[in-house]
């Protein structure tokens, strides 16, 4: 049930590669709440995937960018104030790649030439795109930048490998940069630390499906889904929530503060005969 909640708010939206991924579902989502913007992904993202569907659903532009290219970055913001006819009042970067993942190599065992590539997609792209927009003063004041994270930046998941430290230079990045955003324009950075999410990404981690079930188990309000992910990131757009910023939020079902549930217990306990 849509609330016009982004009635008249410009955007851009990294990171729809499919119908599965949060930033789909966000773009649909901001759109039925009354939002604008520009969709963009990876030039060899959109060739693999199905962003055009979207775009004509939503009734926006593509302007491609690859994420770790300065010039790109520069090229999408310019291009998107143009078409949007104004500056931007909310920015999704939904965006993570670890090749270290993507080739199997054990966290013991990195290539670190994968590993700068990783942390450039994942969280330097994050500094990039708001470097671009805060030297072009393309940001509205109360305007609103999310990145989306992962609870392995606080705490050990094995099979996370180089993303978990990926998620912690991001977080990191979204308070620093955040700071000087809210000073000199008024404008919020924060990241939504989301549950497991069957989406590309997602799946791409070793062990995706027990990890997803025991996540599920653990989280008294069970996991939070692609859609939930959407609805929480329209109020972090919307002018509701103005003062939040330089955080960190869980968007999990309560996984992050659930030392154990009576579900996962069940596994453990011995019962009589
Ligand atoms: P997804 O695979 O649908 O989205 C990842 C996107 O990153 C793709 O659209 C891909 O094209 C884009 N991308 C990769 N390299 C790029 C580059 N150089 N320039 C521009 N875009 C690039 O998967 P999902 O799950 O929707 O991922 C979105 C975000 O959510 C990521 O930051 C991910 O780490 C995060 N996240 C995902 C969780 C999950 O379990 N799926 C859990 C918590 C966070």
């Amino acid at each position: 049930m849509p609330y016009n909640l982004l009635k008249g708010k410009r955007g851009i939206i990294f990171g729809a590669l499919d119908e599965n991924s949060i930033a789909w579902k966000t773009a649909e989502t901001v759109h039925a709440e009354g939002g604008k913007f520009v969709l963009t992904n990876a030039p060899i993202a959109m060739r693999m995937g199905s962003i055009n569907n979207l775009a004509e659903k939503t009734g926006s532009k593509i302007i491609p960018a690859d994420a770790t290219s300065v010039e790109d970055l520069e090229n999408l913001v310019e291009k998107a104030v143009e078409i949007l006819g104004g500056k931007i009042d909310f920015v999704l970067h939904s965006i993570g790649m670890s090749v270290n993942v993507r080739k199997g190599n054990h966290y013991t065992d990195m290539n670190y030439d994968f590993t700068t590539k990783g942390w450039d997609v994942s969280a330097v792209s994050f500094h990039k795109t708001m470097q671009v927009l805060y030297k072009k003063d393309a940001m509205a004041e109360w305007g609103s930048i999310i990145a989306l994270s992962y609870m392995a930046a606080q705490r050990v998941f094995p099979d996370y490998n180089d993303m978990a430290d990926n998620k912690a230079y991001l977080e990191s990045i979204a308070r620093s940069f955040g700071y000087f955003f809210g000073k000199d324009k008024k404008v919020r950075v924060n990241t939504i630390s989301q549950s497991p999410t069957p989406t590309t990404a997602g799946q791409g981690v070793k062990g995706f499906d027990g990890f997803i079930s025991f996540a599920e188990k653990m989280s008294p309000l069970g996991n939070a889904t692609a859609q939930e992910c959407a609805n929480y990131t329209v109020t972090l757009f919307s002018d509701l929530t103005r003062k939040v910023t330089l955080q960190n939020l869980y968007h999990d079902g309560g996984f992050s503060n659930t030392g154990v549930s009576q579900e996962v217990m069940e596994a453990f306990i011995k019962h009589e005969e």
